[in-house]
Formats: C-alpha cells, sequence, structure tokens
C-alpha cells in the first residue's frame, strides 16, 4: 500500500512538471506590463494600509513580506500559488453531515502503521486568522495582492545552527528514505528549495516554526489543499524528528529571489 502511495506520487508530479513544461509557450507570451502595474501599485496600497476587517499584511507577515516564526514568508511567491492559497483559506468546509472524529496518530518512528483518511474537499485550508481575511477579500483584491506579493524581493542567509541537524535534515530533502518509501524533498520542491512555479512552494528560507506547523497540519487534517494529496502523503509519513531536521535545512539555505528590482 505504501509502494503503490510512493510511486503514484513520483508518477504525478513527473507528469504533473511535464505538462507545465509544454505549457510554457503560452506562458511566454502573457502580456503583462499597464495592468499589472497598476495591480502591483493597488495590492501594495492593501498589503501596507489593510481595509475593514482585513488587516494590514505588514503586520503580521513583516514590512516586506519576509515573514517571522509562524508567519511565512510571502514576498516572491508565485502570483498563481498565492491566489490559490488565498482561495483555499476562503472556502468553507463541506457540509457533509457527520462530524469526524481526529484520528490520534504516533509520528516519532518511521514505519508507521496509519490508515489514511482522505477526505476528497476541493481544497481546504483552515487558519483562524487568514479565513476569515480571505473570506473578506475580492477577487481584485487577491488579484492585487497576489500581484504585489510575486513581485517583492526577499533573500536569505545561513546562520549558524546546529551542524549534525543540518546534515540530518540534508539527508532527507536530497535522498529521502527510500527504504520507507518517503520520497526526497528536492524532487518536488527544487534542487535549491526553490519551488517550481505555482505547484511546489519554495521551502528555502521559509521559517523553523512555519515549516513544522504545516506538516503537523497536513498530519491533523486542518491543511488538505494540495493537489492529488501529494504533500499529505509525504507529511503523514514523516516523524517529529524529521520535520524539525528538515525544517532547520530549508529555513538556512540561501536563497533570494527578485533581487535585482
Ligand atoms: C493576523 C496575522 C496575519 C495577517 C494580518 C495576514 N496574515 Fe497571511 N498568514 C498568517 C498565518 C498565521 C499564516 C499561516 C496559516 C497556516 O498555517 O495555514 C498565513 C499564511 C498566508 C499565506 C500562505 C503562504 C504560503 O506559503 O502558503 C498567504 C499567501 C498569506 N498569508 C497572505 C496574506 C496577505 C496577502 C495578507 C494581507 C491581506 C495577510 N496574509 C495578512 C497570518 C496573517
Ligand atoms: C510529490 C511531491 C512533493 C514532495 C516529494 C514533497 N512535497 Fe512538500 N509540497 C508539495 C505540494 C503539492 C505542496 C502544496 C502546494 C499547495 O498547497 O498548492 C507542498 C507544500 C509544502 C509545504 C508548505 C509550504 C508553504 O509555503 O505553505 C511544506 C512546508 C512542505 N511542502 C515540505 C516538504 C518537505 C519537508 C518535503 C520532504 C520531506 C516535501 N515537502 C516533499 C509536494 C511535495
Amino acid at each position: 500500500m505504501a509502494n503503490l502511495r510512493y510511486y503514484i506520487a513520483i508518477a504525478l508530479g513527473l507528469v504533473i512538471t511535464l505538462m507545465y513544461w509544454f505549457k510554457e509557450d503560452a506562458d511566454v507570451h502573457y502580456e503583462r506590463p499597464v495592468q499589472e502595474v497598476a495591480a502591483v501599485e493597488k495590492g501594495k496600497t492593501l498589503a501596507l494600509n489593510g481595509r475593514g476587517s482585513i488587516m494590514a499584511c505588514t503586520s503580521c507577515h513583516g514590512q516586506n513580506g519576509e515573514g517571522m516564526a509562524n508567519y511565512p514568508r510571502i514576498a516572491g511567491l508565485n502570483a498563481a500559488y498565492i491566489k490559490k492559497q488565498l482561495e483555499d483559506f476562503a472556502r468553507d468546509l463541506p457540509d457533509i453531515g457527520v462530524v469526524l472524529e481526529r484520528v490520534s496518530k504516533d509520528y516519532e518512528k518511521t514505519p508507521r502503521d496509519y490508515k489514511d483518511l482522505t477526505v476528497y474537499t476541493p481544497g481546504v485550508r483552515h487558519d483562524d486568522l487568514m479565513s476569515p481575511m480571505a473570506k473578506a477579500m475580492t477577487k481584485e483584491d487577491i488579484k492585487n495582492l497576489s500581484a504585489y506579493y510575486s513581485t517583492q524581493a526577499f533573500s536569505s542567509t545561513p546562520k549558524a545552527v546546529d551542524h549534525l541537524t543540518l546534515e540530518r535534515g540534508e539527508e532527507l530533502a536530497v535522498r529521502g528514505k527510500p527504504e520507507y518509501m518517503v520520497p526526497r524533498c528536492e524532487a518536488c520542491h527544487g534542487p535549491k528549495g526553490e519551488g517550481f512555479r505555482e505547484l511546489f512552494p519554495p521551502l528555502a528560507g521559509q521559517p523553523v516554526e512555519y515549516i513544522i506547523d504545516q506538516i503537523n497540519r497536513w498530519q491533523r487534517g486542518d491543511r488538505d489543499n494540495d493537489n492529488l494529496s501529494l504533500m499529505k502523503n509525504v507529511a503523514n509519513m514523516m516523524t517529529d524528528a524529521d520535520k524539525i531536521n528538515v525544517a532547520r535545512y530549508y529555513s538556512n539555505m540561501s536563497y533570494s529571489i527578485n533581487e535585482e528590482n
């Protein structure tokens, strides 16, 4: 069963990647200029000042969208990824008439027994802070905010961190645990943790707390918005130690985007 899931994840990742490579042509001719500039400006105004129940994004995500602790960096993320996340935050859990009990799982060791509780929702990502604000946004707001943050610069530089932790994190990132069918993070998130288009978000430079928190949310079922459950299946195989090691590794990577602007 775990075998099958592993190969499906790898095969689907490959298919999606190829699909988007071939779509590239269309994107090359995508016209950005005039409207984009206006969208960036409007997005900036909303990001800095907020409006009504929408708080200024800068108050949690930092003055330049650089993030901190549980607040992710959003500067330089792919525009379509930002848009998708905001739409997913805004979506209500489908009312299916039954209350699902949380299944408690033990994440201490790698080969673990768990029953997969996949609920095929249209992609829900609930957060007490983000969801109400995302609900209050118009389509226009979402477009503008995505335009603004995707063009913002971001860079991160390595800090002094315990090298053993980093090495263990790197091991998981570049090799995975093939003996337990855990894929390497690089396969989807890129060799430098830089991400791939709107499909796979960057991990490089994201705060340690945020990375751990997201994996916990997948394990608990609070985040259930990844295409084909690609990330959920990986998250479900990670131990508590894996989360800490890999989060420190990615958080500590050198990375920069949009710097020349
Ligand atoms: C009160 C604090 C707060 C404010 C204000 C806030 N955010 Fe967030 N944001 C969060 C938290 C916390 C998360 C992580 C949620 C989770 O764990 O799923 C988040 C996540 C996000 C993400 C997902 C990033 C990713 O890597 O998946 C995006 C995009 C985002 N916020 C955009 C915005 C925008 C745009 C604004 C301004 C309109 C904003 N946020 C204002 C707290 C905030
Ligand atoms: C098979 C592909 C695949 C592999 C392998 C994979 N991921 Fe992911 N990951 C995804 C997808 C898809 C998303 C979510 C995209 C979305 O929400 O639309 C994601 C999102 C994430 C996020 C949330 C980022 C954010 O900005 O909110 C974290 C953290 C993460 N992955 C960590 C990891 C780690 C650590 C590993 C290695 C142990 C890993 N991933 C391996 C596909 C993958």
